[in-house]
């Protein structure tokens, strides 16, 4: 299963603008399959342990705030090509420079309140996954 899967947010802005259904709908639309969905708001400390491989960087505490602010909805995606074909599907971490229908160039209100998080390697995507979900929390599509 390893290469197959990816790990997505839903951001509490996206959440707050009440853009759930018409995110899942374009992940569904791009061909992914939904492993493993919940909605839940991040502690502090959770978001930290998160986002701790930016804890250098000057945005980091600004981003913990906001990533903790509110509810924000987990998923695992299955698809072949999974991390790179989602990166594509939610474009540039920035949405000034997101492709036309991205889901950040619909969605995003800014860098940081960029609508959806997206795994960045295959690597970071197991562990994000396990983040969030043990192994009977995920519904693998059978080949
Ligand atoms: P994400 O894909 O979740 O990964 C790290 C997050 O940090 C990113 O989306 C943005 O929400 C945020 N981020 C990245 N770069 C910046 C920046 N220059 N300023 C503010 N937030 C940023």
């Amino acid at each position: 299963m390893a290469g197959d899967i990816t790990f997505t947010m839903i951001k509490p802005g996206a959440v707050k603008n009440e853009h759930i259904g018409e995110i899942l709908a374009m992940i569904n639309q791009a061909g992914f399959h939904i492993v493993s969905l919940k909605m839940m708001r991040l502690s502090k400390d959770s978001a930290a342990k998160f986002y701790a491989v930016h804890k250098d960087k000057p945005f980091y505490e600004s981003l913990i705030d906001f990533m903790s602010s509110g509810p924000i909805v987990a998923a695992i995606l299955q698809k072949e090509n999974a991390v790179e074909d989602y990166r594509k599907l939610i474009g540039a971490t920035d949405p000034a420079k997101a492709e036309e229908g991205t889901i950040r160039k619909r969605f995003a209100e800014s860098i940081q309140r960029n609508a959806v998080h997206g795994s960045d390697s295959d690597e970071t995507a197991q562990w994000e996954a396990a983040f969030f979900f043990p192994e009977i929390e995920r519904f693998y599509k059978e080949p």
